[in-house]
């Protein structure tokens, strides 16, 4: 309890809201974190008592509200004051064009102006703020009602619960427009821990985004990662917007986020330009963008256009060709993870998709196949979304000859022939025997790769030929590589050799964290791993913990505690474990991140190789400063930390006067913090 008078207590929450909403506009708008984790936590946490305390002071609009209501019957309904309009589709240069003439008839003009933005995948809501207040979230729903998502919408970050003040007045009203989505890495994350409790995966990160803005308890679109980009107002009041381009260069000042690469065109031909340089972008967003919306930039115009069938004349999508495509099932083939899960692959007639040659798609499960019910021979749907393999949608119907044959999981193992189970509450099959070869073969490639151990350079090709040519049967026999053994592998170089055998050197200085995310436990993704680090900080009181210690951690159901404790008794892990701490791995411990206000916003970036640590662990270092990552070097960057065999980016550092440290400076500068 606090001794604060009420006065002091109004003074106190009031400050802590205002620095939490400017640290939640820092981070999630204009995304350069300011504070750390922790210290954030803190002011919530305090922010949070007191508002407990002083329950008079409670607010609509404080951030504590983003945490989530509680859970709601059903959805209310809201009419949309001003209809929102849907957009008609183009899909060549050709409809373009047309589209172009169309509005310089309509509105008697030779050029017209035109504002190119990315058309993101996700759901369209509408935020009503009123005297800058949030009142009102809805979904688009037909147009012309939506459902009333509020609660939800509050949760999300990147909406502001009160419209930041420039230098001028809020507005009495503003329906601020604009697309919910979740990142792809999000998604993933979501999918990996939705299979993990054995429910069902979401298809894309639309849906995903979708399903998480609909939720009737607000607690469950609060642990979900969603995010927001405003590209469109309905009805304003105490503001008025002349063009396109104008609002999309306001509406950051209320602190609503809007994407920072929209093209203002000064014709049709300029505004396919842009959609040619986004359609090579796309594949490097963090997002799922499915093609660009071209709008009229002057809104005189846009009135003179008007609208047809619920479309405004004055805008269209140009849309990217579709990552989906037809194909036929040859068979299917079975993969055995690291952990001896079984997954169904179907192995398709090669089909082009994106430009790129599919020839296989993932089925996850059994459980998938029959619910899709899916055949081998079956003409089907696949896509491909984002970064993620391609998967099978839907199988065709209609064009099923009756020579197509169900799939069913065999008994044994096409690796070792070993028995295949299904434990009762699980969906997956797979294959007891921690010898398999398929499994080892997994287990290693899983240790080395990019969130564990990091050996680059150390992917599924050269896995499987360390493992055929048998110089390499389990993790720690990577560490006892020489290099005359790796000469002797076909295609294997002087340089990649020694590259390699450095790589390994480096990855014997891992985290906590990231050696047990390597381990490759099941149920002990990348998140768990780095919970369990932080909680355990030791790897021996890890695998000593009793059962009631783990389950003690909120994270942590029976189930995973089942897997932990099982994978720490079982002899063979112990042994491995023995062994790499043998051939030299040591374990260092996480230091909680310390933000250093100096390098706040800072930029850095990295060029040659690093002696000491690896490239990502210098990144989370960096990022821990409140500092972000550059992949080139422009005027903006701050620093450049230069490794061995520096490359091109050293040279232009030079040339624009930006700072160069050495890997022993960098060292210095992170030891100081
Ligand atoms: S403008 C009348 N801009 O596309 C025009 N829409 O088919 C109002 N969308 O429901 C929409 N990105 O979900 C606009 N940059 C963007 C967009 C965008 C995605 C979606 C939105 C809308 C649908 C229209």
């Amino acid at each position: 309890m606090t001794s604060l008078s009420l006065k002091q207590a109004q003074q106190r929450i009031e400050q802590l809201r205002a620095e939490i909403e400017e640290h939640n506009y820092s981070y999630w708008v204009l995304q350069q974190p300011t504070i750390s984790d922790h210290l954030y936590d803190q002011m919530m946490r305090e922010l949070l008592s007191l508002e407990e305390q002083f329950t008079q002071f409670k607010s609509p609009s404080s951030p504590t509200q983003r945490v989530g209501a509680t859970p709601q019957e059903e959805f209310k309904t809201v009419r949309h004051s001003i209809p929102m309009l849907s957009l008609a589709n183009a899909f060549s240069d050709e409809e373009l064009h047309e589209f172009d003439a169309r509005v310089k008839k309509f509105s008697e003009r030779e050029t017209i102006e035109y504002v190119a933005e990315p058309k993101f995948d996700g759901l369209a809501v509408e935020l009503v703020y009123e005297k800058g207040l949030l009142v009102v979230g809805s979904t688009r729903g037909d147009g012309e009602v939506g459902e009333d998502v509020t609660h939800n919408l509050k949760t999300i970050k990147s909406i502001p619960l009160k419209l930041r003040s420039p230098g001028r007045a809020i507005p009495r009203k503003l329906e601020a427009r604009g697309e919910v989505y979740m990142e792809i890495a999000d998604f993933h994350k979501l999918n990996e821990a939705r299979e993990q409790k054995e429910e069902s995966r979401f298809a894309n990160p639309r849906n995903a985004a979708a399903g998480s803005l609909r939720q009737l308890d607000p607690k469950i679109t609060a642990g979900r990662r969603l995010n927001f980009f405003c590209y469109d107002v309905g009805k304003t009041d105490g503001i008025e917007f002349s063009s396109q381009e104008e609002l999309l260069k306001t509406l950051p000042q209320f602190g609503l986020r809007v994407h920072s690469q929209f093209r203002k065109c000064r014709n049709i031909d300029e505004a396919i330009g842009y959609y040619r340089e986004l359609q090579e972008k796309r594949e490097h967003l963090p997002y799922e963008i499915d093609g660009v919306v071209i709008k009229v930039n002057d809104f005189e115009i846009r009135r003179v256009v008007g609208e047809i069938s619920r479309s405004p004349r004055w805008a269209i999508a140009y849309k990217f060709p579709p990552r989906q495509a037809t194909t036929r099932i040859k068979k299917i083939v079975l993969q055995v993870g690291r952990t001896g899960k079984l997954t169904p692959v179907a192995v398709l007639e090669p089909v082009k998709l994106a430009g790129v040659t599919i020839q296989h798609a993932t089925l996850h499960n059994q459980d998938e196949i029959d619910k899709k019910d899916i055949r081998m021979g079956d003409f089907v749907l696949i896509q491909r979304a984002g970064d993620v393999i391609p998967e099978v949608v839907q199988p065709i119907v209609s064009r099923r000859t009756g020579d197509e044959r169900t799939f069913k999981m065999p008994e044994n193992c096409p690796e070792c022939g070993d028995k295949v189970v299904r434990l009762p509450d699980e969906v997956d099959f797979r294959c007891e025997n921690i010898s398999c070869p398929a499994r080892l073969k997994e287990s290693v490639r899983h240790y080395a790769s990019k969130s564990a151990a990091d050996i680059e350079g150390l992917g599924d090709k050269w896995v499987e030929a360390l493992m055929q040519a048998h110089l390499v049967g389990e993790i720690p026999d990577l560490y006892r590589l020489k290099k005359e053994q790796l000469l002797g592998l076909e295609r294997m170089g002087e340089k990649s050799a020694q590259n390699l055998l450095d790589a390994i050197e480096r990855s014997k200085r891992i985290s906590l964290s990231r050696y047990l995310y390597g381990l490759g436990i099941r149920h002990v993704g990348e998140s768990l791993a780095e919970l369990l680090a932080s909680h355990f900080r030791d790897l021996e009181k890890l695998i000593k913990a009793p059962e009631e210690e783990l389950l003690a951690i909120p994270e942590i159901g029976p189930k995973v505690a089942e897997s932990i404790l099982s994978f720490f008794h079982d002899e063979r892990n112990r042994q491995m474990i023995k062994k790499l701490s043998a051939a030299g791995v040591q374990i260092h411990h996480e230091q909680p991140a310390s933000v250093r206000p100096d390098l706040v916003g800072k930029t850095f970036s990295f060029t040659g190789t690093l002696k000491t640590l690896t490239r990502s662990e210098a990144e989370v270092l960096v990022k821990s400063f409140g500092a972000r990552i550059a992949s080139s070097v422009s005027r903006k960057t701050n620093y450049l930390v230069a490794g061995e065999e520096a490359g091109s980016k050293l040279e232009k550092a030079r040339e624009f006067g930006v700072k160069v440290l050495s890997e022993e400076e960098f060292l210095r500068w992170v030891r100081s913090s």
